[in-house]
């Protein structure tokens, strides 16, 4: 169990437990979710894109986890961003979660069929007024589009969900976040793996005491106003993702690990459909 409480993130009206269970890529994850659930996980993060919504259903009824301790989150993808669609794949989500709102719905990738952002930004805030989510947020935007969507909007936006572990420079990206009041949920945040293999991290965890996985996720929440979303398949690290709140990384500790930064980390980058990246 973890040895420390789960701090929570909170911007207008939304608080949303800094850390969350990603869910992409583990299908039928019913009793995983179930376990995560029952290990002290209340952020769970799924999308209609990831084909698990029905597992996070199912392994939140199994949890006995009561709904209303849950930050739920889901996401509407890029080839249901015209209205109508939008309403409909709003439906289905809810119809795979079998529940009745979401916590936090986003705009899974920006558009690339030329649907204009006022449109889906309009469907978007039209969920939260209709009671089927409680906040709204987007995800892989750039800071260009965020602004756009923030003035197209008539609801505010609570978080923004990109990618984000060592590899990846998000500072212009943070900085806009937190100028406006907007959570960054980390997506990738141990790199897929590839944090696993790096001998910097390695040292550190060994000084520590730690794995190389809570030092990365420790790197992440110390920095503030941001909320990693592991995945794993596997119990016993599913626990040790969320143990991370009862040790700090010094001032050098982090630097280091904002100096592995590189020109070629982003690991999602799909060609036609990423923006312009900042
Ligand atoms: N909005 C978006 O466009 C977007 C894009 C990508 C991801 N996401 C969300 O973000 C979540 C996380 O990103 P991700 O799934 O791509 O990758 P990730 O969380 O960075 O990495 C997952 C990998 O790390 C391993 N792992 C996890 N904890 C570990 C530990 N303590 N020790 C050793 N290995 C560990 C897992 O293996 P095991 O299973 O073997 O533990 C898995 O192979 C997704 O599941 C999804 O919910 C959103």
């Amino acid at each position: 169990m973890p040895s420390a409480t789960m701090p929570v993130l909170s911007t207008h009206g939304c608080a949303m437990p800094q850390i969350g269970f990603g869910t992409s890529q583990l299908g039928d994850c019913g009793d995983l979710v179930a376990a995560a659930l029952k290990l002290g996980y209340r952020h769970i993060d799924t999308a209609w894109k990831y084909g698990s919504e029905k597992g996070v259903g199912a392994g939140i009824r199994a949890s006995g986890v009561p709904r209303g301790e849950i930050f739920l989150v889901t996401k509407v993808s890029h080839e249901n961003l015209r209205a109508d669609d939008f309403a409909r794949s709003v439906d289905e989500s809810l119809r795979n979660l079998q529940v009745d709102y979401v916590d936090m719905l986003h705009v899974h990738w920006p558009t690339i069929d030329k649907i204009p952002l006022a449109e889906t930004m309009a469907a978007l805030a039209k969920t939260k007024r209709q009671g089927l989510t409680r906040h709204i947020g987007v995800a892989n935007f750039n800071i260009a589009l965020m602004e756009e969507a923030r003035h197209a909007c008539p609801e505010p936006l609570a978080t923004l969900q990109a990618e984000y572990h060592p590899y990846l420079d998000q500072r212009r990206v943070l900085d806009y976040c937190r100028q406006n009041g907007i959570i960054f949920t980390a997506y990738c945040p141990l790199a897929r793996g590839r944090v696993f293999k790096d001998p910097v991290l390695a040292g550190i965890a060994e000084k520590k005491n730690k794995t190389v996985a809570q030092v990365v996720l420790r790197w992440l929440v110390q920095q503030g106003n941001i909320a990693p979303i592991p995945r794993s398949s596997n119990p016993e690290r599913i626990a040790q993702n969320l143990d991370v709140f009862n040790f700090t990384l010094d001032a050098d500790e982090m630097k280091r690990i904002h100096a592995l930064a590189r020109p070629d980390g982003r690991i999602a980058n799909p060609a036609g459909r990423a923006p312009a990246w900042d």
